[in-house]
């Protein structure tokens, strides 16, 4: 079956000419257009292999490293249907290497590809080579808007409620204010004085954590009062640059940090510990993801507390989903939404329940 699949695949390489003078080709590709044109496409035989192609935004963003490390224990734990192959490419934040980057795992033959897009507003081009190959492709993490998503049927979402992370970080702040009012109000004034890291601009994550983020701590009775904000591109080293010029700006006024995730949220961390201001000086820091360091971070009290994206649940709809888009099953017995969506929810995490997320690992 290999052997047909990369015949196939070279037939449909344009580039490779005189490949159909081969009369026992001619027969074979008779064969497999057919059920094509007769609208009657084969069934996966459950020992096909499986070939998922994975296209992610960059290599250096933490948490989808966690991601794709838990779509690699689904992928090494689950021989359902026989051999499931995983390839994964980076696009170094480059829309159009990504494009090409697909474009390749289409004619590598991969049954279904997963797209981490470079820039969410950008997907047509990659919708485009989806259609005309047949690939179903599964989105996930950076969100495409609505209408790019129904431009065919076979693209389907996977991540998590963006709304939802903003409200639970702003309830878990308003929570831990409410409980330390005199430690964190530093300054006695009443307000809550805080700063924003944000991831990249123009993701929906950023835009919405924030927001929401800030007006539930508000709804929650909390008094704030914005005095910075800097993007970071949910970069460690980029958020710590950028803590260090507003602690420069505003010295010990900065009462909590708002980071849109947790690599930010420690970038924040480093800057403190940089600044040589002791622990006990510091701002209540929160950040986003739960990731394996902000965890720890969590545990031993440098940050005040993270909401957990569930990376966990995340590769396992992924991971499901392609099978059964690669077996032609249908997607939408796995609970999705409008035929479409698959989003994990958010939970908060602060030191009462660290353990417990500690313990998954
Ligand atoms: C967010 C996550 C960030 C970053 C980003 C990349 O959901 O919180 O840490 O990984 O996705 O798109």
């Amino acid at each position: 079956m290999r052997k047909i699949r990369s015949i196939y695949s070279r037939m449909l390489n344009k580039k490779r000419g005189g490949f159909f003078q081969n009369s026992f080709i001619k027969a074979l590709l008779f064969c497999m257009v057919l059920p094509v044109i007769t609208g009657c496409v084969p069934e996966k035989k459950p020992d096909d292999e499986i070939k998922i192609g994975v296209c992610v935004y960059d290599q250096y963003d933490t948490f989808l490293t966690q991601l794709l490390e838990c779509f690699d224990n689904e992928v090494n734990g689950n021989e359902v249907n026989g051999n499931v192959s995983v390839e994964y490419v980076y696009a170094s934040q480059n829309q159009m290497t990504q494009n090409d980057q697909v474009e390749e795992m289409i004619e590598k033959g991969m049954d279904v590809i997963c797209v981490n897009l470079v820039d969410r507003t950008a997907p047509t081009t990659i919708i485009d080579l989806a259609r005309k190959n047949n690939v179903p492709i599964v989105f996930f993490n950076r969100e495409l808007v609505g209408e790019d998503l129904m431009q065919w049927s076979k693209l389907y979402y996977v991540g998590a409620d963006a709304y939802e992370s903003g409200r639970l970080q702003g309830e878990l702040a308003a929570d831990v204010c409410k409980r330390n009012r005199i430690i964190i109000d530093k300054n006695g004034d009443g307000l809550i004085q805080y700063v924003v890291l944000e991831g990249e601009a123009g993701h929906q994550d950023s835009i919405i954590r924030t927001e929401y983020s800030v007006n539930t701590m508000i709804d929650m009775g909390i008094e704030v009062e914005k005095i910075g904000y800097a993007i970071a591109n949910w970069n460690r080293a980029q958020a710590q640059t950028k803590m260090a010029q507003l602690i420069e700006r505003n010295g010990d006024e900065i009462e909590v940090v708002l980071a849109n995730n947790d690599d930010m949220a420690l970038g924040a961390v480093d800057a403190y510990e940089s600044a040589g201001v002791p622990k006990t000086e510091r701002p209540a820091v929160f950040g986003i993801d739960g990731t394996d360091v902000g965890l720890k971070a969590v545990a031993d009290g440098s940050m005040r507390g993270t909401v957990y994206n569930d990376k966990e649940g995340q590769a396992e709809a992924m991971y499901k989903l392609a099978i059964a888009l690669a077996n032609n099953d249908d997607p939408d017995e796995l609970g999705l939404v409008d035929g479409k969506y698959k989003r994990l929810p958010y939970t908060i995490v602060d030191v009462r329940n660290v353990d417990d997320y500690l313990e998954k690992k």
